[in-house]
């Protein structure tokens, strides 16, 4: 595998992020104990997992002379903001295409990412509605931004292409040395898998790094088929790109579809679970659109004893808090506020 300082990069991770027990949350389930990898720690505003990637997206982009940084998200992407706020710390401009779910559904008063796009001052946002339009519109605003003589940078969804997913070959390198370094063998790795780029990363890295430590995503917007497609495409173009000769394994892929429920970015109770038990057991707040979900399908995983006494199993937490204040009402209903009262004792 070549040397990761053979490829442009910006350097935002300045000491590998937490692997840390999760004493109580493992003994609440009963099952293996859990270890958790704090990528939600991770620097740039609000924290998470795209910093890894944008180290080499935007190395790429300063690399190729640019000025301006164009991307794509959902209308509250944890990876619009993070593009944004290095773009806020390089100096560049940033322009984000937002696709809403449904027309209509992108309110511009809205909390969460949507609030911080306003706060971090996003040059422009454009709405587009269905997922063939984001490349288009992205295409679009690139031939505005030269026609104003500037010079763009396109970054995809989720910063996923082998460029971006270069980040988490470099999060699997730092992993595998943690590993070395708390003299700990793990079992296997639980991830939250979306635009893939994470996912496609952390084995790209681990093949290259010829480890052989089992990974599974847990899908937050597909089933296992199209999922488990796109996670090993993107997996061979990282691993081309790192220059490992041996082609990725088809089986090392693993996308469980079975915890998306009834759609990307929509609440299901299970999540909701999860949230609220590892918030109250460490004190560690997930997010409810991709780590909620993943947690969720850890612990089903442990209860259905797919993951066992006596196994470690380490949980890629990679970010996306803000989501929680989005979706607050539903968590304030599964979760009633505590008594509260004034210094007399009278309940307030
Ligand atoms: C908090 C969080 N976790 C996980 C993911 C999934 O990563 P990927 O899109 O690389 O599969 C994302 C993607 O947006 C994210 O924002």
């Amino acid at each position: 595998m070549k040397s990761l300082s053979s490829f442009p990069r910006r350097i935002y991770v300045t000491e590998p992020t937490p692997l840390q027990p999760a004493p109580r949350l493992s003994r609440l389930l009963g099952g293996p104990q859990i270890y958790i990898k704090r990528d939600d720690l991770l620097p740039g505003a609000g924290g998470g997992n795209k910093t890894r990637k944008l180290e080499f997206s935007i190395g790429d982009a300063l690399a190729q002379g640019a000025d301006t940084l164009i991307t794509s998200g959902a209308i509250q992407s944890n990876h619009c903001r993070l593009t944004l706020s290095w773009a806020r710390v390089e100096g560049l401009e940033c322009h984000l295409v937002l696709l809403e779910p449904v027309p209509g559904a992108f309110d511009p008063e809205a909390g969460g990412n949507n609030f911080l796009y306003q706060l971090l001052g996003a040059d422009s946002l454009r709405i587009v509605s269905g997922r063939g339009q984001a490349a288009p519109a992205m295409e679009q605003l690139a031939r505005e931004c030269r026609a104003r003589g500037r010079n763009p940078y396109l970054i995809p969804v989720g910063g996923s292409n082998a460029v971006g997913a270069t980040g988490y070959a470099a999060c699997a390198l730092e992993l595998i040395a943690q590993l070395r370094q708390q003299d700990l063998q793990v079992d296997h790795l639980v991830v939250p898998s979306g635009s893939a780029g994470t996912q496609a990363g952390l084995l790209a890295g681990l093949w290259g790094a010829g480890s052989s430590l089992p990974v599974t995503g847990v899908n937050v917007s597909r089933g296992r088929e199209p999922q488990e497609r796109s996670v090993y495409e993107l997996a061979l173009q990282t691993v081309s790109r790192l220059g490992v000769e041996s082609p990725l394994p088809r089986e090392s892929v693993d996308c469980n579809g079975d915890y998306v429920g009834p759609g990307y970015a929509l609440p299901t109770p299970e999540m909701m679970e999860a949230v609220g038990l590892v918030a109250r057991s460490e004190g560690i707040l997930l997010d409810p659109v991709y780590t909620g979900k993943a947690m969720a399908g850890t612990i089903d995983l442990i209860r259905k004893g797919v993951f066992r006494k006596g196994q470690k199993v380490v949980f890629i937490h990679t970010g996306g808090s803000p989501a929680l204040y989005v979706h607050m009402d539903a968590f304030r209903r599964r979760f009633p506020p505590p008594p509260a009262s004034d210094s007399a004792g009278k309940k307030r």
